[in-house]
């Protein structure tokens, strides 16, 4: 990822130079340190306040240029609100916002202190964990870097010294985050890059980067697939030229002997529908057809760099769904590695194909404690819950808690939906054990019902991403299209169930 901005902390001090932040209430208070430094400027800021009728509201900003009386460039006070209602994931949405506010900026020294009070390290990581998350660009394949026609597309700054009363401490958080970070970038750039670069082949060969930081990775091609019978994930990928593969990653940072939790992910390279093809309009979203996949990996690597006390699998099966000549066809009829067959109703609904044959496998290879698929599924998900929530399906009622509850801790929220027998009548197959769509009504549901037939009594969770795993539109914490979605989730989730 280019132009990645430094972040560095500092004791707190006030700049000489560059661009100079510093935070207010909502009754305009300022911190004893910034008091300071802008005593020479007094009225500058409060004739600059009123002009712009600014309150000092929670993530609003009074922005000056070439503010007389300072040496800085640019000071830029940023509005906290209510500063006793802010809780961690403010603070993230705050240095969010900032970093949006910043762009060209080059040296920016943030004065992290508040009118009253102490402000804990840990809200100081998370400010710089924003920062860090909204200042990722996928510019990789532009040649003309167009200076200023749009502002998400500008270089992000580079330099910023975050002033705190404990630097210390606050740097034991960051390292955390700034690993949380380094897999939520690598999760975003899976997501956007375009199709003809990142097929199953060459999603497989970036997964292996994971070894320098002691993650065992292992690559399955379509032989080895065949061997151990998976006809669901092979009969999705035959009608492409490009290969499909199987990745099985582990990182053990747990105790020796310790069951592993398991994460498996939806990859789908690019999702044509195959036979059953889609329409043209907006196909080249498919693909993004692999995020559960990107997270998985962007998980591995955020555990990994800061060496997670768990000991967590990742599998992720990695296709092409095209038509061809050579593609499966509405009425095959497949046999998955857990020798149930399935009858093949529309190619489109492939994702689940795939999944069959990964879940059943980790479930047998490892027996983890519990299994987390997420997996851009259906479109009915995105009918349901638009992008503000991942649709969440299980079999554990403590697992489906725990996930709701690292949701909302994160921001990457879950809902939680049924499971039932009275929907199996929908997926019977006439010639089959199974079919692998279930009609329109209920579609996401069917999907997850589907794929509890390929867990056995594993405790299990199905997250359906398809609304969430690419954004519609920019948040305070991301701009990019690939959002990186559930790396932070899984990561809360592992932190908070496996490491305490
Ligand atoms: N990859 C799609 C689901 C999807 C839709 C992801 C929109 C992201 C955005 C999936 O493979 C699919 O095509 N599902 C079908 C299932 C149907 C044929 C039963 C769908 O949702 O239409
Ligand atoms: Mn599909
Ligand atoms: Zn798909």
């Amino acid at each position: 990822m280019a132009n990645t901005p430094k972040i560095v902390f500092s004791p707190l001090k006030s700049p000489a130079t560059g661009t100079f932040v510093v935070l207010v209430d909502e009754n305009l208070h300022l911190g004893r340190l910034a008091k300071q430094a802008l005593a020479s400027s007094r009225d500058l800021v409060r004739r600059a306040t009123s002009a712009q009728g600014f309150k000092g509201k929670k993530g609003k900003f009074l922005d000056l240029i070439a503010p007389a009386g300072l040496k800085a460039d640019r000071l830029i006070l940023l509005g906290l609100g209510k500063v006793k209602d802010l809780k961690a994931g403010d603070w993230l949405k705050l240095g969010g916002a900032l970093a949006g506010r910043l762009s060209t900026a080059k040296n920016v020294s943030v004065l992290f202190e508040l009118p009253e009070g102490q402000v804990s390290s840990e809200s100081a990581a998370e400010f710089a964990f924003g920062m860090r998350l909204r200042a990722y660009r996928f510019d990789r394949y532009k040649t003309k870097k167009k200076e200023g026609d749009d502002n998400n597309n500008r270089a992000p700054a580079t330099n910023i010294s975050i002033g705190v009363a404990d630097p210390t401490a606050v740097r034991k958080q960051w390292d955390i985050r700034e690993a949380i970070a380094a897999g939520v970038n690598i999760a975003r750039d899976l997501v956007n890059e375009p199709p003809n670069v990142l097929f199953p082949i060459e999603f497989a060969r970036r997964t292996t980067n994971l070894k320098k930081l002691g993650v065992s990775v292992e690559v399955l091609d379509v032989k080895q697939m065949q061997k151990l019978g998976m006809g669901a994930l092979l009969g999705v990928g035959q009608g492409s030229v490009h290969d499909a593969r199987l990745v099985v990653m582990r990182w053990n940072g747990g105790k020796k002997g310790d069951k592993p939790i398991a994460i498996v992910g939806k990859g789908v390279c690019f999702d044509t529908g195959g036979i059953s093809i889609k329409p043209a309009g907006g196909m080249e979203d498919m693909k993004g057809d692999m995020a559960g996949a990107a997270c998985v990996v962007g998980l591995l690597h955020a555990l990994a760099a800061r060496k997670a006390r768990a000991n967590v699998v990742g599998v992720i099966g990695l296709v092409e769904n095209m038509p061809d000549g050579a593609a499966q066809r509405p009425g095959d009829i497949v046999k998955s590695m857990s020798g149930q067959t399935i009858e093949i109703i529309n190619t489109d609904a492939e994702g689940r194909l795939v999944l069959a044959d990964a879940l059943w496998y980790t479930k047998e290879r490892f027996k983890p404690k519990f299994m987390i698929d997420l997996a851009t599924l259906t479109g009915a998900i995105v009918i349901s819950l638009g992008h503000e929530y991942g649709g969440l399906f299980s079999n554990d009622d403590k697992l489906a808690k725990h996930l709701i509850e690292a949701g909302s801790e994160t921001g990457e929220r879950l809902w939680r939906l049924p499971l039932g027998p009275e929907y199996d009548k929908q997926i019977d197959s006439k010639f089959a054990d199974v079919k692998n769509t279930g009609g329109r009504s209920a579609g996401s549901i069917t999907a997850a019902q589907f794929l509890q037939r390929f867990v056995d009594k594993t405790p299990w969770a199905h997250l359906d991403i398809a609304g969430v795993g690419m954004a519609s539109s920019a948040s305070d914490i991301n701009t990019s299209w690939g959002a990186g979605w559930g790396v932070r989730l899984l990561d809360r989730l592992v932190r908070d169930r496996c490491e305490s």
